[in-house]
């Protein structure tokens, strides 16, 4: 038996990760038993999804797992089988492309997250050697190169030949036709396997098995396994290795949208619940920990916000937060961090990423690791890679988020920032954020839906925001473009009369947040872009547009003006009849560079 790891409340979450592969002692059910572990790691991608059984049955289909049940009549009874449901990196949205992919001869079955860089090469050498390529994708330089090492050798040594010659990222899983062994391994992209009675899960996330097992093992990079019903060996480059499952305690939560049409609208509205419950446990389970986090803030030199995205939008009002406490504080997009990087042992870095599994942070993590900086995670899952890495963590406690759309953990997030803001020695008020959120919400239904009818058919919007209310507005703006699919710019006030004010004409709309730390600065960006002819719509105090509460401190401001413009994302989204829970071309967690 391993050690046991607790994390006082851990949710069962439906998301992260496109990897599920079992191997029984007994039959198991594809669509029942594969499929609904598959499904439940959809938002990691929903390009296409796809199975196979070691008996050599398969299926593949565009678009969600619902369509490949819907167009999977037959269910196939098996020992050994693996899915995948695929967010594409290489190659179109294809059934051709659709993973699992196979060689010529149908002998091997493999399904794989990540990228192979050097496909290009690999697959020049394996055409040398006669092998015929159908797919466009990446994946199947793995396949045909495990195939032709396992003519000579055993499926290990072969791993091994292809984690030497790869470079990329990889989570992999295979069969060999007949056979009911799995084989996995992984650099970078993150996979476990999940030991049950008489059955092993292998899986790119802990969620897919949760509802069958908590014994879990973790995959580090470069490590390799050979797995069958009755048990399990890892590998690592150098030989055989023993490693015990760590047991994960967790609560499970129902997935269900209640009565609302959508999750992202579920979501929004239970966020009173969800910054309760991370109230109380900041004041309680993890009161000691922050005032951790806030000693060794307290004792760095520079402090690091890294995020992508809407975690992004959190980590920037951070560094605003603290530059203001008087710390070198900045926020950094993963992906362009290489060249700000002054990280050194007096370097905090806190890693904002609501499932803990985005790769562009995760990279910058692996990288920074040796200048030996402190790393906090700030994350929706533990045992997620984020958290795995980091030196400490605060848990944001949002509860399962369905919605590609981050919401209630955006909101989350801001509130653990500001806890940690609060402790450091702000005079820093949140216990009335629940109960402002309800009546925010409660108060601007139609006020939402209104706006929403007379913006459903424009092709830009301008957010205009100042000070704390700057990442507010490009957050509103990244929901109007990801769910709405409406262009729209998330702007300094103060910045617009330096050229983006070019594209003012009569009838553009612009949103202001207006708030009283920023009301001289907004009212004057306003007032130059109605003098312009823009339709200027105010979210904030004494705005004849929205109801917002009289006294609003900024935190609540921020979050509460947030929350409308989720919601009139989600109102256009739905006038216009988008997909709002899986709009195109998204993924949930963004597992690939
Ligand atoms: C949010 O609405 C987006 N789908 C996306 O920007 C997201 O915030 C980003 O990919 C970061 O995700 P993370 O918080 O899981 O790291
Ligand atoms: N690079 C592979 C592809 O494009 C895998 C993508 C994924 O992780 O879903 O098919």
């Amino acid at each position: 038996m391993g050690s046991r790891l607790l994390v006082e409340s851990h949710k069962e979450v439906e998301i992260v990760c496109g990897i599920v592969a079992i191997t029984s002692e007994k039959l198991f059910s594809v669509k029942k038993d594969l499929l609904f572990g598959l499904k439940k790691l959809e938002y990691r991608g929903y390009d296409s999804a796809g199975f196979a059984t070691t008996e050599g049955n398969y299926g593949k289909e565009v678009g969600d797992i619902d369509n490949l049940l819907r167009s999977t009549q037959k269910d196939f009874l098996t020992k050994t089988a693996i899915s995948h449901t695929r967010w594409a990196t290489h190659g179109g949205v294809t059934k051709q492309n659709a993973h699992p992919h196979f060689d010529a001869k149908k002998e091997v079955f493999l399904v794989h997250n990540g990228i192979i860089e050097n496909f290009l090469e690999l697959k020049a050498a394996l055409e040398a050697k006669g092998y015929i390529f159908r797919t466009e994708t990446d994946t199947e330089v793995i396949v045909n190169f495990l195939h032709d090492r396992m003519k000579t050798s055993k499926p290990i040594d072969a791993m091994r030949d292809f984690m030497k010659a790869a470079k990329g990222t990889y989570a992999v899983v295979f069969f060999k036709t007949g056979s009911d062994k799995l084989y996995a391994m992984k650099k970078d992209s993150p996979l476990c396997l999940g030991v049950s009675k008489g059955r092993v899960f292998v899986a790119s996330d802990i969620y897919a098995f949760s509802h069958e097992t908590d014994r879990v093992i973790f995959f580090e990079d470069y490590e390799m396994a050979e797995v069958s019903p009755q048990g399990f060996q890892f590998f690592g480059m150098s030989g055989p290795m023993k490693k015990e499952p760590v047991q994960i305690q967790w609560e499970r939560e129902p997935v269900i949208k209640k009565h609302f049409d959508h999750f992202m609208l579920k979501e929004i509205c239970e966020q009173p619940a969800a910054v309760e419950r991370l109230l109380h446990s900041l004041k309680t389970t993890q009161a000691k920990r922050m005032g951790e986090i806030a000693d060794m803030v307290r004792g760095c030199k520079r402090i690091f916000f890294l995020a992508c995205g809407t975690s992004y939008h959190a980590a920037l009002i951070g560094s605003y937060l603290l530059s203001r406490l008087g710390f070198e504080a900045h926020a950094v997009i993963a992906s362009e961090f290489e060249d700000f990087s002054i990280i050194d042992k007096d370097t905090v870095v806190f890693a904002v990423s609501q499932s803990g599994e985005t790769m562009d942070v995760i990279t910058v993590l692996k990288d920074i690791k040796r200048f030996n900086p402190k790393i906090i995670a700030i994350v929706n899952y533990p045992y997620s890679s984020v958290h795995r890495m980091a030196d400490n963590y605060i848990e944001i406690m949002a509860g399962q988020e369905i919605c590609v759309a981050a919401t209630k953990t955006f909101t989350n997030t801001l509130v653990a920032i500001y806890e940690l803001a609060r402790v450091l020695r702000n005079h820093i008020v949140l216990d009335r954020i629940p109960s402002i959120i309800e009546e925010v919400i409660s108060e601007n239904e139609s006020n939402v839906k209104r706006l929403a009818k007379k913006l459903k058919d424009k092709h830009d919007i301008f957010v205009l925001g100042h000070r704390v209310s700057y990442p507010i507005a490009r957050e509103i703006a990244l929901k109007l473009k990801e769910i709405s699919y409406v262009h729209a710019e998330g702007m300094m006030a103060g910045e617009l009369k330096h050229g983006t004010i070019a594209l003012i004409e009569p009838g553009v709309p612009v949103i202001g947040l207006v708030h009283e730390s920023n009301r001289d600065r907004m009212d004057s960006a306003l007032r130059e872009v109605q003098a312009r002819g823009a339709d200027v719509y105010k979210i904030g105090n004494h705005s004849k547009d929205f109801m917002l509460p009289d006294g609003l401190n900024e935190e609540e401001y921020s979050i509460v003006s947030t929350i409308i413009g989720h919601l009139l994302a989600y109102h256009i989204a739905k006038l216009n009849g988008l997909p709002i829970d899986k709009p195109r071309n998204l993924a949930k967690s963004v597992t690939v560079k």
